[in-house]
């Protein structure tokens, strides 16, 4: 069996993709300490140490003893039996808890994994909450039933009212839903209750929300004191005192527990300050909340102590322990808790079938004491390993930010300006994959296999086995140096050579000017999302990849495309006419139209239109004032129509772009050469935006003729579009559609005759023929390939060409016929007050001073003064003028024809 890609198809369908396309994965077959080889005998230095579950190394001691221990051990599992050897490990946690705090006895409740050990740490901090609540509602009963007593003496029936209404209050209160307090950062497992208190949303859409806790930030005390507060109540304590009845007002904290990882793990190793953790201490004595340390990844000696945060001198309620436990391959999750602090009857109800099981447990414990002992005796290795890293970034200061940690919990953070050097980085970086990039070059260049953490892409970890050996640590720093010389050298091959068989072109690096732009603050801002259209495009912003096959781009892009978001490439600040002010940003995302249109039809509508939505949050979060939807953005938001638009201004940009279309057939020039008005045909009748730009024609033409591609010529929606325009004709009351207007009145059975009275003037059709008396065609039909050639059309016909492909087809010369094609009209950035405007991202086509129509749009709406304006959906000729209004104002204004593609 091919198993990599039964485990691809049946275990891990999306990651394969991705682990497979960087070439992340290996036959690894043995370890011995930190080395992994694989069935070729290629060796690897292996850091991320089972992400710091793997304290002993590969093939440590303990698979031995262990595989002996099940050998004379014919045991299954036991429950309800008081078992020696999870006795001996509760023992040995008892004894090392004690040595290092001033607590001596602890209850140690087992289970089977680091989230588990979690989850009972929870269970038991609501569990002694409401213990320690039914013994105040007790307390409350009792002065009720006091006050009562004496009011019913008194058959004072108000007080006794009264009475209920404290008691309602006080009920109402204790109904609230307890909450936790958690790091914004955190990490503590994913069921679901654990992936509450995990701070990284990705992890969490779509499963949970966490309503119940209170995110605090790290190292803000006041902060944390000032949320603490605002979740107290206050509970009435009836008093009948001196004939009166008195409250007594207690707080209450609904909170159960603050949790917290003294170094947060997967939020990219951050050691919290001694005067934070003290902090979050004395907050947890001070509401009588459980104070629960997460250690399963900074605990067991992995640090040099039990517990990392006995640097400090704190004392936990609760400790969680898990990772350290396994010497690699066995499953122990620990909650251990201060006796004192255990809620009575707490083990009858928690418990599970695999749990205090002899082998994890046996494991465990001689896992526990090795670690221990192996630390204090490679103490000078691992001071090596951690003061070789810092030396590393002192030299590489601008690609090294820091390097954090203690101990064997370690990581290398790297710079974040390393995710816009060059858009190849940006690219990975915008899909919180950069670490994931770094690691793919570690392991096919340097044989060293590294893992980012899994909240903060720029940190990779640094969690080697507690043996680790100085020619190691050689060996890692120098992998890591030849990786930072690579990114000083611009070594492009460095990075994707593994990844792709053809060549690596050079790396395309931001400008300064681009760099300074997209990491300014935004104020007063609009958005306009776009994306590059073809891999042509893809491949002039990536210029590494433009050897790469259109394939394996799109796969890529197929690939990365959950992680994918709109992000800026551009911005500029500009001045409309109006005198008003706006910072322009493009939000752009590395998907091109085809694999976007694929996403879309297949299964994946909703992801996709989700995407444009997160970017309408993005720009919401960054003070924008208004988005506008580019490109394919539009189409598969169904014009905007599945969008929420968060109190912003939201365009199409579809009413300019008619507007500017139409202007670019340049029919006032046509009436000043011929002094006459010209025949104008529409090619895509009862589509809006050419439906629309037929009302702008009337009052222009001499005659109209509208073609669609409809079987029968006067189906249902050419009739009611034909119903709309008639509607909107006779409400003119200009002079050149007097004959057209005088027509229509005349009067009329069916609709044959209606159109036989107006045929001088306006004309229905689905064939082409009468293509050929049209001086100036529009045409924007959803057909996939050209309708019409310099055959079907008359000489020095101008035709304005919207669809995507082109509608019209072949050469526009032939046999001394001429023919014009341009794609629509190019509006010009307003000039009053702007240096030059230059959108500069690698495949925008556009020239200085140029914007497509539809950003035209946008930034008119962004300079104009409106909030909350929505030009989605169909467009109508009164939306064309009224955008028209407004772009004149702004100052923009018709530059030319285009010869690219519509936005
Ligand atoms: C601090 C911390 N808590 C909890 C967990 C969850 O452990 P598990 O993956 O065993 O459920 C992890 C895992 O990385 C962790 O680092």
């Amino acid at each position: 069996m091919q198993y990599k890609e039964y485990y691809s198809k049946h275990i891990r369908p999306d990651q394969s993709c991705l682990i497979s396309l960087m070439n992340l994965d290996r036959d690894f077959i043995s370890g011995k300490r930190n080395w992994i080889y694989d069935s070729k005998e290629n060796k690897y230095l292996d850091l991320t140490g089972s992400y710091g579950a793997n304290t002993l190394g590969h093939g440590n001691i303990v698979r031995d003893l262990a595989a002996n221990f099940l050998k004379k051990n014919s045991l299954s599992f036991l429950q309800g039996n008081r078992g020696a050897t999870a006795a001996k490990l509760a023992a040995t946690f008892n004894r090392f808890l004690s040595e290092e705090t001033n607590q001596k006895e602890w209850n140690i409740q087992f289970s089977n994994s680091g989230a588990e050990a979690v989850e009972i740490a929870l269970k038991m901090s609501h569990f002694s909450f409401y213990k320690k609540l039914e013994r105040r509602k007790v307390k409350l009963q009792e002065a009720y039933n006091k006050a009562r007593k004496e009011l019913e003496k008194n058959k004072d029936q108000k007080l006794i009212d009264i009475l209920g209404h404290i008691k309602e209050h006080n009920n109402a209160i204790f109904d609230l839903p307890l909450k936790m307090i958690a790091l914004e950062g955190a990490f503590h497992g994913k069921t679901v209750e654990t992936l509450k208190l995990t701070y990284n949303q990705k992890l969490k859409n779509n499963i949970t929300h966490d309503s119940s806790v209170i995110r605090i930030h790290r190292e803000d005390e006041v902060k944390l004191v000032r949320q603490i507060e605002e979740s107290k109540m206050s509970i009435q304590v009836p008093i009948f005192e001196d004939g009166r009845l008195k409250v007594n007002e207690e707080s209450y904290y609904p909170i159960s527990a603050i949790i917290a990882e003294p170094i947060l793990g997967e939020g990219g190793v951050i050691e919290l300050s001694s005067k934070f953790l003290h902090a979050l201490r004395e907050q947890a004595t001070r509401i009588d909340a459980m104070f629960i340390l997460d250690e399963i990844q900074s605990g067991c000696f992995r640090t040099g102590k039990l517990c990392y945060s006995h640097y400090h001198g704190i004392t936990a309620d609760i400790y969680t322990f898990s990772k350290g436990l396994s010497a690699g391959f066995s499953k122990c999750g620990i909650t251990a808790i201060q006796m004192k602090k255990f809620p009575k009857g707490f083990d009858l109800i928690q418990s599970s079938t695999f749990a205090e099981d002899e082998l994890s447990s046996y494991v465990a414990n001689k896992t526990l004491k090795l670690a221990k002992s192996h630390f204090e005796n490679n103490i000078d290795n691992i001071s090596y390993l951690n003061s070789e890293l810092r030396k590393l970034q002192h030299i590489y200061p601008s690609y090294i930010k820091e390097v954090r940690g203690k101990g064997l919990m370690l990581a290398i953070d790297f710079a974040k300006d390393l995710g816009i050097r060059n858009y190849e980085f940006k690219y990975f970086f915008d899909a919180d994959m950069f670490g994931y990039l770094l690691s793919s070059a570690l392991l096919n260049n340097e044989s060293i296999r590294i893992a980012p953490t899994l909240s903060n892409q720029n940190s990779l970890r640094v969690q080697p086995s507690i043996n680790i050996q100085k020619d190691e640590v050689d060996y890692l720093i120098k992998g890591i140096t030849n990786l930072l010389n690579a990114i000083k050298s611009n070594d492009s091959s460095y990075f994707f050579s593994h990844m792709f068989e053809e060549e690596i072109g050079p790396f395309n690096n931001l400008t300064e000017e681009v760099k300074e732009a997209i990491t300014k603050d935004m104020t007063q801002t609009t958005f306009f999302l776009n994306h590059p259209i073809e891999t042509t495009d893809v491949k002039k912003i990536v210029t590494a990849f433009k050897y790469i096959s259109d394939e394996k781009l799109e796969a890529l892009m197929h690939a990365t495309f959950h992680l994918q978001k709109f992000t800026p490439y551009y911005a500029t600040d500009i001045i409309g006419d109006n005198g008003n002010k706006t910072r322009i940003v493009m939000l752009s995302i590395p998907v091109t139209s085809k694999v976007l249109y694929e996403k879309f039809r297949s299964k994946e509508l909703s992801t996709v239109v989700d995407k444009v939505q997160k970017a309408i949050g993005f720009a919401k979060e960054h003070d924008g004032s208004t988005v506008g939807l580019g490109q394919f953005t539009s189409i598969i938001t169904k014009n905007g129509m599945f969008l929420n638009n968060m109190g912003l201004n939201l365009t199409t940009g579809n009413s300019y772009t008619a507007k500017l279309a139409y202007d670019a057939g340049e029919i006032q020039d046509y009436l000043r050469i011929n002094n006459s008005k010209p025949t104008i045909g529409f090619v895509g009748f009862g589509g809006n935006i050419i439906t629309t730009m037929v009302s702008l024609a009337i009052k222009d033409a001499k005659k109209t003729i509208l073609f669609h591609r409809g079987k029968e010529n006067l189906n249902n929606k050419v009739l009611a579009c034909l119903h709309e325009l008639v509607h909107y004709i006779s409400g003119m009351n200009c002079e050149n559609s007097r004959n057209l207007r005088e027509a229509l009145k005349r009067p009329y059975e069916t609709i044959e005759t209606l159109l036989y009275n107006i045929k001088d003037y306006l004309v229905i059709s689905n064939s082409l023929e009468l293509l050929e008396e049209c001086d100036v065609i529009y045409t924007g039909t959803n057909s996939t390939s050209g309708l019409f050639s310099i055959d079907n059309l008359k000489n020095g016909a101008k035709i304005v060409d919207l669809a995507v492909p082109g509608d019209f087809f072949g050469p526009t010369e032939k046999d001394g016929k001429i023919v014009r094609v341009t794609k629509g009209g190019i509006a010009s950035f307003p000039k009053s007050y702007n240096k030059d405007v230059r959108i500069n991202i690698p495949s925008f086509p556009l020239q200085t001073n140029q914007s497509f129509a539809c950003m035209a749009e946008t930034f008119s709406m962004g300079l104009s003064k409106i909030k909350d304006n929505v030009h989605i959906g169909p467009i109508s000729i009164n939306d064309i003028e009224k955008i028209n209004i407004m772009a004149n104002s702004a100052g923009f204004k018709i530059s030319g024809d285009k010869n690219i593609n519509s936005m």
